[in-house]
C-alpha cells in the first residue's frame, strides 16, 4: 500500500501517523511545500472532550500535546470598559507550530516519509502511482480544485475581515474585546497557548476596515494600529506577525469528499470559522475517521473505505459548520448587540451558536446565568423570595410576565397558533376545548388559537375555524372562559384570510386543492396560483380589498366579545397578506404591487382597521413570514421584513410573530434547532420592536436561551405543545418558581 499526503498540516500528519500504526506495511509519504518548522499562524485550541478522542487514536501524541498545553476554563469579555468572565470552559491551547513538531516527530518515529519544501503540482500523478493520496492541503486545496467537477466545492466567503496576529500579552483566560472606535467596531478573539504568548485575531466588518485605512496597511502597520485600538487592554506588549494578513473567511463546503483513489481532509473539504475554534479538531478528526475507516474495511476496496469515512464525518461536519456558519454572522452583525447591558451580551455571545443552552450554561456557569436572570426581571425577582440553596436559582426568563398594554401575560411561552382542521362550518368544538384548554391548564403565558378564518371563502379548509358569525363567537366564548377560569393564561386567536392557499383538502384527505363541488373561488392579489397547475385565484379589486379589511374589522370586534385578551393577524405563511407583502407572489402594477411600500399597503389597511376596532387596552400581533427563502429571485427578505415590522408598529402592532417560508412552493426552507430565530433577533433589535421567535424550539430550555440572550420578547412552541401541553407548568415545577399560578386542583403536585 503507497500513500501519498499533500500537505504537511495536521490533518496530513495525524492521518499519517495513525496510519503506519493501523496498517505497518503501508510506505507513507508527506509532501509539504514549505520547509520545516515553518508556518503559519499562531495557537490552536482544543476542547477537553477533543482531547478524548485524541487519547484513544494515539495515546502517545495525545501525551505530548498534554504536556505541551496551556489550559484555561474562563472566557472574559470586555465590552465598553466593563468585564465579565464566565467559568467553567474546559479549554486547551498549544502553538500550531509546536502541535506540528509533535506530530511531525511522531511520523518521523514510525518511518513516514516526510518530504518538505517540495509543492505537489498536481494530484494526478500521485494517484497513479499510489493506491491513496490525501487531498489534506488546506483551505486553498489544489487537489480540492484539480477535482472540483467530482467534488464540486462550494466556497462562500464571509463579509468580514479578519487578521490573525500573537501577543506577548499574559493571558489566563480566552478572551473578547469589543471595541467601539471612531473607525467602527473591532474584535478581538484572543487566547494564551505558551506562556508568555497569545493569539490575538482581530476582526472588523468591511467599512470599519476601510475606514481604519486598514487596505493599504501591510502586517507591521496593522500590527502598530492595533497596539493603538487595544493600547489599554496590552498595557504596553507588543503585537506580533506571521503571515498575518487581512483576509475574509471563506467556508468550504464539497458535496464529496472523495473520488475514486483520492480523499479530502481537513479544511481542503470543509472549513468552520474560527470562532467556535474547531478547524485543527474537524482536521485530526477527519484523519482518525479515515483510518478507522480502512481498519474496518481492509485495503482491498479503497472506494469502499472513503465512502465509509465520508458516511461517518458527514453528520459531525454539517452540524459543526452549521453552528459555526451562525457564529460567524454573529461575529460578521455584532454591532447589532453591543447595546445590550454586558452581562445579556455575555449570555448572548456564549449562546450564538446555538449549542449551548440557559441549561447548559447554567451548569457550567451558575453564577453568569444566575446574574443574567436576576437582571432580566429586576423587580419581579426582588419579590420572589431567594431560592433554595443548590436548587433553581432565579426565576427563568420564560417565567417572567410580559405587559402589553392593559394585559399581563403571566409567563413568556406562546402555545402557536395551529390549525385543527376539526370544526364544523368553522365552529370549534369538544376538540378545540380540550386542546386549547390543556394547553392552559399546562400553563402557557399566552394560548393562540389556531388560524381563525374572517369569512367562509378565507377557510383552508372545510374543517377551519371562523369567526363571522354568533354560532362561532358563542362557541369561542365557551372556550375563552374556560381559559379564564381555570388558570392564569390569556387567550389569543389568530385571524385569518388564506387568500390563494384557501379550498383545500383535510391534511388527512389528501392534502391538496379542492377539486370536487365543494370546492370555492379564491383570493389573491394576482390570478396567479400558488403552485403551477392549481386553480388560479381572482386577481382583488379596491372593492375585493374593503370587503376583506371589513371581515377582519368585523372578527375582531367579535374575538373582543368573546373575551380574547390578544388577537393576531396572520400575515404569513403565503396566505391572503402574505401573498401580498412579497413580490414572488404579488406582481401587481397598481398601488398595491411593485415596491414593498406598496407591497405592504393592503396588510398595513388591514391591520390599522383591526387596531382601531380591537380594544385599546388589548394586545396586537400580527406574524409575518420574514423571509421566503429564495434565492436568486425577488422574494421576501428579512431586510424587508425589518421595514415591515417598523411599519406595523406604527400601525399599532404591539409583536411582531416572526416565522418565514410557505409564500411559494419553491421556497427552500432550512430547518434545524431555532432556524428562525435569527430572524426574529435581527427585527428585534433593528427595527426595535417587541417580537415572538417561533420554529424549531422545542422547550422551555430553549426559550429561555432565546429569551435571555434578548433574542425574542416571547417564545411560541408548536409542535413541543403537541407532544407535551405541560411544557410551562414542569418547567414552573423545576424552577420551584413560588408566583407561578398553578390550576387549583393540581396544587398538590407542586415542588415545595
Ligand atoms: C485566523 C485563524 C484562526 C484559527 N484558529 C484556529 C483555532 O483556534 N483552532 C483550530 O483548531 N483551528 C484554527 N484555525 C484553523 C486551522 O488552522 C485549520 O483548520 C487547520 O490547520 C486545518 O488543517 P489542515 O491540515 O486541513 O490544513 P493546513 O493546516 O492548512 O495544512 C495544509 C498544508 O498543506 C500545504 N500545502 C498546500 N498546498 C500544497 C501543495 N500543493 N504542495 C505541498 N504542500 C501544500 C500547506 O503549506 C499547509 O502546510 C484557524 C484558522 C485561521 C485562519
Ligand atoms: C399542526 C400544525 C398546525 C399549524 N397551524 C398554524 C396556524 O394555524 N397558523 C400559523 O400561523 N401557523 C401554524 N402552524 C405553524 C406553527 O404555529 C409554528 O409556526 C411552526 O410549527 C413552527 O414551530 P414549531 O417548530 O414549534 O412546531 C401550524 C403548525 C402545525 C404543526
Amino acid at each position: 500500500m503507497r500513500i501519498a499526503c499533500i500537505g504537511g498540516g495536521p490533518a496530513s500528519l495525524y492521518a499519517s501517523l495513525l496510519f503506519r500504526q493501523a496498517l505497518p506495511e503501508a510506505e507513507i509519504t508527506v509532501y509539504e511545500r514549505n520547509r520545516e518548522g515553518e508556518t503559519f499562524g499562531w495557537g490552536v485550541v482544543f476542547s477537553d472532550e477533543t482531547l478524548g478522542h485524541f487519547m484513544q487514536a494515539d495515546p502517545v501524541t495525545s501525551d505530548e500535546i498534554s504536556k505541551a498545553f496551556v489550559h484555561w476554563t474562563a472566557i472574559d469579555t470586555w465590552l465598553r470598559g466593563t468585564w465579565v468572565r464566565s467559568n467553567g470552559h474546559g479549554f486547551s491551547g498549544l502553538g500550531r507550530r509546536r502541535l506540528l513538531a509533535i506530530l511531525g516527530a511522531r511520523c518521523k518515529a514510525l518511518g513516514v516519509r516526510m518530504v518538505f519544501d517540495r509543492e505537489v503540482p498536481s494530484p494526478q500523478e500521485l494517484a497513479a502511482t499510489h493506491d491513496l493520496v490525501l487531498g489534506s492541503d488546506g483551505v486553498q486545496s489544489m487537489v480540492r480544485q484539480a477535482y472540483a467537477g467530482h467534488f464540486r466545492p462550494d466556497v462562500r466567503m464571509g463579509t468580514a475581515r479578519f487578521t490573525w496576529l500573537g501577543s506577548t500579552l499574559p493571558l489566563e483566560a480566552f478572551t473578547f474585546i469589543f471595541q467601539e472606535t471612531p473607525h467602527g467596531l473591532f474584535t478581538v478573539h484572543a487566547y494564551p497557548f505558551e506562556p508568555g504568548l497569545a493569539t490575538f485575531i482581530v476582526e472588523c466588518n468591511e467599512s470599519t476596515w476601510t475606514r481604519a485605512g486598514m487596505e493599504a496597511a501591510d502586517e507591521a502597520a496593522t500590527a502598530r494600529f492595533m497596539e493603538g485600538v487595544f493600547a489599554e487592554h496590552l498595557r504596553g506588549h507588543r503585537l506580533l506577525t506571521n503571515r498575518s494578513i487581512w483576509r475574509r473567511f471563506p467556508t468550504v463546503r464539497c458535496a464529496a469528499w472523495h473520488h475514486q483513489n483520492v480523499v479530502l481532509l481537513g479544511d481542503a473539504a470543509h472549513t468552520a470559522h474560527f470562532s467556535i475554534g474547531s478547524g485543527t479538531k474537524l482536521a485530526m478528526e477527519d484523519a482518525i475517521a479515515l483510518v478507522a475507516a480502512f481498519r474496518a474495511h481492509g485495503t482491498r476496496d479503497i472506494p469502499a473505505a472513503l465512502a465509509a469515512y465520508e458516511a461517518s464525518r458527514r453528520r459531525d461536519v454539517d452540524r459543526l459548520q452549521r453552528a459555526a456558519r451562525v457564529s460567524q454572522a454573529w461575529f460578521e452583525e455584532a454591532d447589532r448587540y453591543v447595546a445590550q447591558a454586558p452581562h445579556a451580551f455575555v449570555f448572548n455571545l456564549m449562546t450564538r451558536s446555538q449549542r449551548i443552552t440557559y441549561a447548559n450554561l447554567r451548569t457550567r456557569d451558575a453564577v453568569l446565568v444566575d446574574e443574567v436572570a436576576r437582571r432580566y426581571a429586576p423587580a419581579s425577582s426582588a419579590a420572589a423570595p431567594a431560592p433554595a440553596p443548590g436548587t433553581a436559582g432565579p426565576r427563568p426568563p420564560a417565567l417572567v410576565p410580559l405587559a402589553l398594554r392593559g394585559i399581563t401575560l403571566p409567563n413568556r411561552i406562546v402555545v402557536s397558533p395551529m390549525c385543527q382542521y376539526s370544526a364544523r362550518e368553522g365552529v370549534p368544538g369538544d376538540w378545540h376545548l380540550v386542546h386549547l384548554g390543556s394547553r392552559a391548564v399546562g400553563g402557557a403565558g399566552l394560548v393562540m388559537a389556531e388560524a381563525t378564518a374572517v369569512a367562509a371563502d378565507g377557510r383552508i379548509t372545510h374543517g377551519c375555524t371562523g369567526l363571522w358569525d354568533d354560532a362561532q363567537e358563542a362557541a369561542w366564548a365557551r372556550i375563552v372562559g374556560f381559559i379564564h377560569g381555570h388558570g392564569a393564561s390569556k387567550a389569543g386567536i389568530q385571524l385569518a384570510h388564506a387568500g390563494r392557499k384557501a379550498s383545500w383538502g383535510l391534511p388527512w384527505e389528501g392534502d391538496r386543492p379542492l377539486a370536487d363541488a365543494s370546492a370555492w373561488p379564491t383570493l389573491g392579489p394576482t390570478a396567479e396560483p400558488f403552485a403551477p397547475g392549481q386553480p388560479a385565484p381572482r386577481a382583488m379589486t379596491r372593492a375585493d380589498m374593503e370587503a376583506v379589511r371589513a371581515q377582519f374589522v368585523a372578527s375582531a370586534r367579535r374575538a373582543a366579545r368573546a373575551g380574547f385578551d390578544v388577537l393576531e393577524v396572520h400575515a404569513a405563511h403565503g396566505y391572503l397578506l402574505s401573498s401580498f407583502l412579497s413580490p414572488a407572489s404579488n406582481t401587481r402594477t397598481d398601488a398595491y404591487g411593485g415596491s414593498l411600500e406598496r407591497r405592504m399597503a393592503f396588510p398595513l389597511e388591514v391591520v390599522r382597521a383591526v387596531r382601531e376596532a380591537w380594544p385599546q387596552d388589548r394586545p396586537l400581533f400580527v406574524r409575518i413570514s420574514a423571509s421566503d427563502w429564495l434565492e436568486g429571485e425577488p422574494g421576501m427578505t428579512c431586510e424587508d421584513a425589518v421595514v415591515l415590522a417598523r411599519a406595523l408598529a406604527a400601525a399599532g402592532c404591539d409583536v411582531v410573530d416572526v416565522s418565514s417560508g410557505g409564500n411559494v412552493p419553491r421556497g427552500r426552507i432550512e430547518y434545524g434547532r431555532m432556524y428562525q430565530v435569527p430572524f426574529a433577533d435581527r427585527i428585534r433589535h433593528d427595527a426595535g420592536v417587541k417580537v415572538m421567535a417561533v420554529g424549531g424550539i422545542p422547550d422551555v430550555d430553549h426559550a429561555n436561551t432565546v429569551l435571555a440572550a434578548e433574542r425574542a420578547d416571547l417564545v411560541a412552541i408548536a409542535r413541543g405543545h403537541l407532544l407535551n401541553p405541560y411544557l410551562t407548568l414542569q418547567a414552573a415545577g423545576v424552577a420551584r418558581d413560588p408566583a407561578f399560578a398553578w390550576p387549583r386542583p393540581y396544587a398538590p403536585a407542586r415542588p415545595s
